[in-house]
């Protein structure tokens, strides 16, 4: 699947959105409450995002709820979010389900605690019929460790002679993604004005719009994901191309 054609321009709603919900821990400082109570109120940011992308025809999602380098955090910390993404699993299946989200998650899950690996097995299998959005968690997931099993699953289909080094190109490399049919995001949001990766998806990225906000997660509200799609909407997506090859693609694909 080409996800760079020059015919993909964005007078459509993206069809893929990945967000870096960040800021929760200085929300809840500016309040002087815990950190846990900032992560607390994140959840109804993230039900917002799930209701306005179904509403919008956006096909994919992808949220990035712990990143690898979040095991480092307090074990308090750690624990806490831990118990709310069990509990926000079993909370939200009933909506999943009545929004026809299809649940999916990226990240190197073994490491969860047993509870929320159960959670999160048991919501993805009974929203796997659902196609209307599929909603990624990025969960445990680092973008470097992705690359790193995708390299260790091509060495070893090498070392067995299922494949010739010449054969791994771009899509090779895709094909061995955590979840290679999802399309690359169109657009990247990151709350809390914040200019980083960390660590999320670095493969899938190549190509993404990025848009900041200096809004912090827990007060992301619908306003303020439309500005971030309206944002989006004027950015003029080039993939390396002139702007003239791209107005003529675009006068082919709509004569
Ligand atoms: C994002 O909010 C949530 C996670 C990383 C789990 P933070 O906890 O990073 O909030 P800040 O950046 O400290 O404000
Ligand atoms: C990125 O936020 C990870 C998630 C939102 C889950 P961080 O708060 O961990 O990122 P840094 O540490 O500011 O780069
Ligand atoms: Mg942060």
């Amino acid at each position: 699947m080409s996800t760079t054609a020059p015919s993909q321009i964005n007078d459509q709603p993206p069809r893929h959105v990945a967000i870096v919900m960040d800021g929760n821990g200085r929300w809840a400082n500016q309040r002087h409450l815990p950190r846990v109570e900032g992560h607390r109120a994140g959840a109804k940011s993230v039900r917002m995002v799930v209701e306005e992308s179904r509403r919008l025809g956006i096909r994919y999602l992808t949220l990035f709820a712990f990143s690898t380098e979040n095991w480092q955090r307090p074990a308090e910390e750690v624990g806490a979010l831990m118990g709310l993404f069990a509990q926000y699993l079993e909370h939200e299946l009933t909506l999943m389900l009545k929004n026809d989200v299809r649940l999916r998650a990226i990240g190197d899950l073994a490491r969860l605690p047993e509870a929320v690996r159960r959670s999160l097995c048991a919501t993805m299998q009974k929203t796997e019929r659902a196609n209307g959005l599929d909603l990624i968690l990025a969960i445990s997931y680092g973008g470097r460790e992705e690359l790193t099993s995708a390299c260790k699953s091509i060495a070893s289909d090498v070392v067995q002679g299922k494949l010739n080094p010449d054969q791994i190109t771009n899509q090779c490399i895709r094909d061995h993604l955590y979840a290679p049919d999802v399309p690359d995001p169109d657009l990247l949001i990151r709350t809390s004005d914040e200019y980083r990766i960390s660590n999320f998806l670095l493969w899938q990225l190549a190509y993404s719009e990025i848009v900041v906000t200096p809004v912090l997660w827990p007060d992301f509200n619908k306003q303020e994901y439309m500005a971030c799609l309206e944002a989006y909407n004027k950015r003029n997506r080039r993939f390396g191309l002139t702007s003239e090859q791209i107005e003529e693609a675009r006068a082919r694909a709509c004569p």
